[in-house]
């Protein structure tokens, strides 16, 4: 059993947090205020809740879950962390002040790894102290339904904090895959380009939306077609990861179609705002 500090709340953190929880590891979740943190953690209860109504899980190990976790405001609460996971805003700067209020405070023995799904690790290591000690840990959503965990070693993380990693990651249930630190990683590398290709698609008449996620969904027995999963994932992030792929390499698969820089300008941000392709 570990102790596991997790920054940030929202859904990545929440559902990294509960699978920490999960695995037995005593877990001190931090988000900025009391409303996140209580909407954090009230996530993992419904998550939770559903799971026993489905019959996934029990009420004694839901229970034992929520036992094994605490919200907190203060950076200060995850000083004795064994390892830490950053999951807050996508933003290099304010992952860098966060890095930094936190190796102010943790064990020099303690891992720190980020769950960014578009920055480079190496420059979010680049301002710290201890950057050796620093990798990528990217999770997918739902978390506590994806077994896949990317493994990122930056140029200056040490081996013993990527066999940590890797070790950390299949304590969770997950199934570790090493990926480089460039832009998309392994999955968004793939992920991305065919989003963007399906908004493409679309744009040229080659479908409706409904058609051509039937297309991809009973055709190739992906669990969710183009659009559903760009609902999904966010048409805002799925926007800033693009961006950042096509900053780094120049290439017009990874570049935004003009529907979807539309749609980020409208508000339609998929599930999370009520509409995106679809309407919630
Ligand atoms: N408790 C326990 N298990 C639960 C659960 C709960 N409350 N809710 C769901 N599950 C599990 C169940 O185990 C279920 O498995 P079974 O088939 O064995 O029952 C599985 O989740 C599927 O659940 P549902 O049947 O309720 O839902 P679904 O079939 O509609 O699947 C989904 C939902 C898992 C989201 C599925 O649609 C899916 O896999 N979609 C694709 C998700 C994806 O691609 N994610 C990656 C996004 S990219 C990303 O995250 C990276 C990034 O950087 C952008």
């Amino acid at each position: 059993m570990l102790t596991v500090g997790v920054l940030g709340c929202g859904l990545m953190g929440s559902g990294i947090a509960q699978v920490c929880a999960q695995a037995g590891h005593r877990t001190v979740v931090r988000e900025v205020d009391e409303a996140l943190v209580e909407k954090g953690l009230g996530r993992i209860r419904a998550f939770l809740d559903a799971g026993v109504a489905r019959g996934k899980t029990t009420p004694a190990a839901r229970d034992a879950t929520l036992a094994n976790l605490t919200g907190t405001t203060d950076v200060a609460d995850v000083a004795d962390a064994d390892v830490v996971v950053e999951a807050i805003v996508e933003n290099l700067d304010a992952k860098r002040e966060m890095l930094a209020a936190l190796e102010r405070v943790v064990r020099p023995d303690a891992l720190i790894a980020s769950n960014t799904s578009s920055l480079c690790i190496t420059e979010m290591a680049a301002s710290m102290e201890h950057p050796e000690r620093f990798l990528g840990l990217h999770f997918f959503s739902p978390v506590p339904v994806m077994k896949l965990v990317e493994v990122i070693r930056g140029l200056a993380t040490g081996d013993d904090a990527y066999r940590r990693g890797m070790d950390f990651a299949a304590t969770l249930g997950k199934d570790p895959v090493t990926a480089p630190d460039r832009p998309g990683f392994i999955v968004n590398r793939l992920l991305i380009p065919y989003l963007l290709d399906a908004i493409r698609a679309y744009e040229s008449g080659v479908g409706t939306i409904e058609d051509i996620d039937k297309g991809m969904q009973m055709g190739c027995g992906h669990p969710m077609g183009p659009f559903t999963l760009l609902d999904f994932v966010g048409l805002d992030t799925t926007y800033y990861i693009a961006n950042i792929m096509y900053e780094e390499f120049r290439d017009p698969q990874y570049a935004a179609p003009p529907l979807l820089r539309r749609m980020v300008a409208a508000g339609r941000l998929g599930r999370k705002s009520g509409r995106g392709f679809y309407t919630y």
